[in-house]
């Protein structure tokens, strides 16, 4: 059936409104909808293009390549490179492959029954209880179970896997949080002390509070203050980011959600990587942009 003369303005209107994005569009995004007629620059070429204009920012840290070439080109990652990752020691600091420890969903003979050797593995996520995935495809996993393994280090700083997460010390804080994380006599007497005394999560440990002492960084990390409750309730980078702003360290009632016990209860990946360790590593930045583009499996 042809079409109606409205359906055809209709059509004449997107069309238009087509041609004025791609007049507008200087963009490398903007090049897949170039006319037909003019050939389409290369990715190879507007990379020249932009050297030439000076859009490329200085070199200098590790990641740059990734994030220049790689991040704001929009290049689909692979799920094949995504698995070479997780087939690879050393992929994202010092350390044994993860699929070593995660390579099927038997809890039996795989860590959390997580198997990272596949893409569904990866997708479906830990399968012992408490049963989760790690990431949700499509959305920034830099919050998430699977980026927080592989950057944010367990605290106090330094200490390491073989120490139990599970301690009475870990407990009362825990239930701390899940009771609403007040300002009352518990928390005095009992928790507050443990943020402030050596050996109180692990032996030979510093006090939380020998590293986050104030709102100053330096010489306190992330401008955390874990010597009061005001401070603990602020949370981190209350200066650089604004007191509105600051990172929340605890959701109260919600331990799992609370940085502060993530910190004390999640050992980085592979275990026993040197707190020292870059948490940036080029290939976490490589796995992130795979979920963030859907975590295609093809
Ligand atoms: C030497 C063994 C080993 C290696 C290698 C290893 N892991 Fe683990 N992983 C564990 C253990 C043990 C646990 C469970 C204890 C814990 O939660 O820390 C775990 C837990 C996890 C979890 C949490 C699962 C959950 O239940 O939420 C994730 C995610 C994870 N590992 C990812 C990785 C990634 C990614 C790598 C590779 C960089 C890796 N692991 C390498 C032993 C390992
Ligand atoms: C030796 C110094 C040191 C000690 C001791 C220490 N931390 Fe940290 N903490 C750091 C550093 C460095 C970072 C940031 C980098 C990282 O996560 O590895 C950090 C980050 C954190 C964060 C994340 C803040 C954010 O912005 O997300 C929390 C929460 C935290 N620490 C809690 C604790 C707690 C609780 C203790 C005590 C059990 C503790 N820290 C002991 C050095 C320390």
């Amino acid at each position: 059936m042809p079409f109606s003369s409205t359906t055809r303005q209709q059509l004449f209107q997107i069309a238009k409104a087509g041609c004025v994005v791609a007049a507008l569009g200087f963009t490398f995004a903007s090049n897949s909808f170039a006319d037909d007629d003019k050939p389409r620059r290369t990715i190879a070429e507007q990379y020249i293009q932009d050297l030439k204009d000076g859009k490329i920012g200085a070199a200098g840290d590790d990641d740059h390549v990734v994030q220049e070439l790689i991040i704001k080109r929009s290049i689909p990652i692979t799920y094949k490179y995504i698995n070479t990752l997780m087939n690879t020691p050393n992929a994202f600091g010092p350390g044994v492959a993860c699929t070593t420890c995660h390579n099927s969903q038997d809890a039996s003979k795989s860590y959390r029954g997580l198997d990272l050797s596949t893409c569904k593995g990866m997708i479906e996520g830990a399968t012992e209880k408490p049963k989760h995935a790690i990431f949700t495809p499509g959305t920034n996993p830099k919050r998430d179970i699977l980026v927080r393994r592989l950057r944010n280090n367990r605290m106090p700083l330094g200490l390491g896997f073989e120490n139990s997460t599970y301690t009475p010390n870990h407990m009362l804080v825990k239930q701390w949080i899940a009771d609403g994380a007040k300002n009352d006599d518990n928390f005095t007497k009992n928790v507050l002390p443990l943020f402030n005394s050596a050996n109180a999560f692990g032996p030979d440990t510093p006090a939380c509070t020998a590293c986050h002492m104030s709102n100053q960084e330096p010489p306190s990390f992330h401008e955390l203050n874990l010597s009061t409750h005001a401070g603990v309730m602020l949370g981190a980078d209350s200066i650089a980011k604004g007191v509105d702003k600051a990172t929340k360290v605890i959701i109260a009632g919600s331990p799992e959600k609370s940085f502060i016990w993530q910190h004390l209860s999640e050992d980085r990946m592979p275990p026993g990587i040197s707190p020292s360790e870059p948490r940036d590593h080029p290939n976490t930045t490589i796995l992130s942009a795979w979920i963030k583009q859907g975590a295609k499996c093809d």
